[in-house]
């Protein structure tokens, strides 16, 4: 037979070890930011919307800056892409019919650069990939994540 003392035992140790388990919740962002610290990303987030721009636009000083050179044709990404319309960024990855492969936002540029083009494909991490990709995403800032679609 369980003594009402043992119940109280029982409710005891229960408490403890839901503060324990309480206390070991871990959060992604455990302090929220500061104000000025969100005015500091968000500037550094627009400066690279503003270099993503003049590259999409066929900026020459921007390519030679940043060491690339995007088209042989003289065709800037806007001319067939104006605001970054159809670059559909909230849609990669997806299987990509042009490449008949799968392929991420940063493939389908870089087919974009070799193909109409005729530019030269640039490194997917470097610095004007970085760029493209920040204003291909803000251009397209309020669409709706769908992986996959067609
Ligand atoms: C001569 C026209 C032309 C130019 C210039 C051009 N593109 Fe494209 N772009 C296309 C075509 C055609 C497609 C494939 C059809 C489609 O998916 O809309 C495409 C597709 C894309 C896609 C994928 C869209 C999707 O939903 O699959 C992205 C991203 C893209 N282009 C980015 C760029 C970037 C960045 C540049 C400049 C470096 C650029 N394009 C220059 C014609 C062009």
């Amino acid at each position: 037979m369980v003594s009402k003392k043992n119940y109280t035992r029982l409710a005891i140790v229960l408490a403890l070890v839901s503060l324990g388990l309480g206390m070991q919740q871990v959060y992604a962002h455990k302090e929220p930011h500061a104000l000025d610290q969100l005015a500091a990303f968000e500037q550094v987030f627009m400066e690279q919307v503003r270099v993503g721009d003049l590259l999409f636009h066929g900026d020459g000083d921007t390519q030679k800056n940043l060491n690339v050179n995007l088209s042989r044709t003289g065709m800037a990404c806007a001319m067939c892409h104006p605001f970054a319309s159809d670059t559909h960024p909230h849609e990669f990855p997806k299987f990509q019919e042009q490449m008949s492969q799968f392929a991420t936002l940063r493939d389908m540029i870089n087919w974009c650069i070799e193909k109409p083009n005729e530019g030269e494909r640039i490194d997917p991490d470097g610095p004007a990939m970085k760029a493209l990709e920040a204003y291909i995403y803000w251009s397209n800032r309020n669409s709706k994540l769908d992986p996959g679609r067609h």
